[in-house]
């Protein structure tokens, strides 16, 4: 960091698979010219690791409108409702936010208070690549479909709403298979922690409606394989990511929390990036 520089002060709405690696790193010193100024998770006051203390320190529920005094970044690693309700106030009372749960931008109501400001909204690249590829078609106006496809292991796609039969069928399958295929706005409707690759693809694409998003189930996968075709007049562009879950939430891949230091570092004012 340049001398005479303040640190940028980060709160980290979450501790879960993502905001705790995320905030211990912080902690600990290792994302220059950035700090911990906070971590703010549901499950309350509890004082979860050294030198990373509940916040607000009495456990009480998180007033956006005081984070002015606090934070000059918001990262928000704790879902899709905690960036819709939390996340536009956050942005609202004009601090910036960097968004994790970007599947919760299907909604256009969502999005459209998300990306109001005044508060800048930086949606993370999360689990995926190839988004600075889209975004240049996009820009270019060569970009005319993408498709993203993803494929789990069938055991983490069991949702809520699925009935006993439908749950066996994905606990006992022999075979790979694809579960839905539609816009982003149907995957997250079905399969929310699906929808934030998607999410994040049409966000690069700047075109909700290009978007064809798959989820398919596989018995055998224990990586997250998501697939991104492009179709454009400027040439071929395809992309496979291939994750290793986080071992602390099976439906995360470990690379989401590296992604959100990353962008930490960006926004904290890098000396050199690739943007
Ligand atoms: N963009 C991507 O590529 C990508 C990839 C993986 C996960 N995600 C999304 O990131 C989010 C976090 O994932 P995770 O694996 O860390 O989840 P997790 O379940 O491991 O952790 C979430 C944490 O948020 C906390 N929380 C829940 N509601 C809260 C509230 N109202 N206020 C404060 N804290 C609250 C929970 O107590 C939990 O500790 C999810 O929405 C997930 O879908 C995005």
């Amino acid at each position: 960091m340049s001398p005479g520089r303040v640190p940028l002060r980060v709160v980290v709405l979450g501790r879960g698979a993502i905001g705790r690696p995320v905030a211990l790193a912080l902690a600990a010193g290792h994302v220059e010219g950035a700090r911990l100024a906070g971590v703010f998770d549901s499950r309350g006051g509890v004082r979860y690791e050294q030198g990373v203390p509940p916040f607000p320190a009495d456990g009480a529920p998180l007033p956006p409108e005081s984070l002015p005094e606090t934070a000059d970044l918001v990262v928000e690693a704790a879902g899709h409702p905690v960036l819709e309700d939390l996340g536009a106030r956050v942005v609202a009372c004009g601090i910036d936010l960097l968004a994790v749960s970007v599947g919760a931008l299907c909604a256009p109501a969502a999005r459209s208070v998300l990306t109001g400001g005044p508060g800048r909204l930086y949606l993370s690249t999360g689990a995926i690549g190839g988004l600075e590829v889209i975004r240049a078609l996009a820009e270019s106006g060569a970009l005319r479909r993408v498709r993203i496809e993803t494929t789990k292991r069938a055991t983490t796609l069991v949702q809520p709403w699925m009935d006993e039969a439908e749950r066996e069928r994905l606990r006992t399958l022999a075979a790979p298979v694809e579960l839905l295929r539609g816009s982003p706005a149907t995957v997250a409707r079905a399969f929310p922690r699906s929808a934030n690759v998607a999410a994040s693809v049409a966000s690069a694409a700047g075109n909700w409606d290009l978007v064809e998003a798959v989820v398919r189930a596989d018995p055998a996968c224990a990586d997250t394989v998501h697939r991104i075709e492009v179709g454009s007049d400027a040439g071929e562009h395809s992309f496979q990511i291939r994750n290793v879950p986080s071992p602390d939430n099976p439906a995360t891949s470990a690379l989401v929390p590296h992604a959100v230091l990353r962008a930490i570092r960006d926004i904290a004012g890098r000396a050199v990036t690739l943007i």
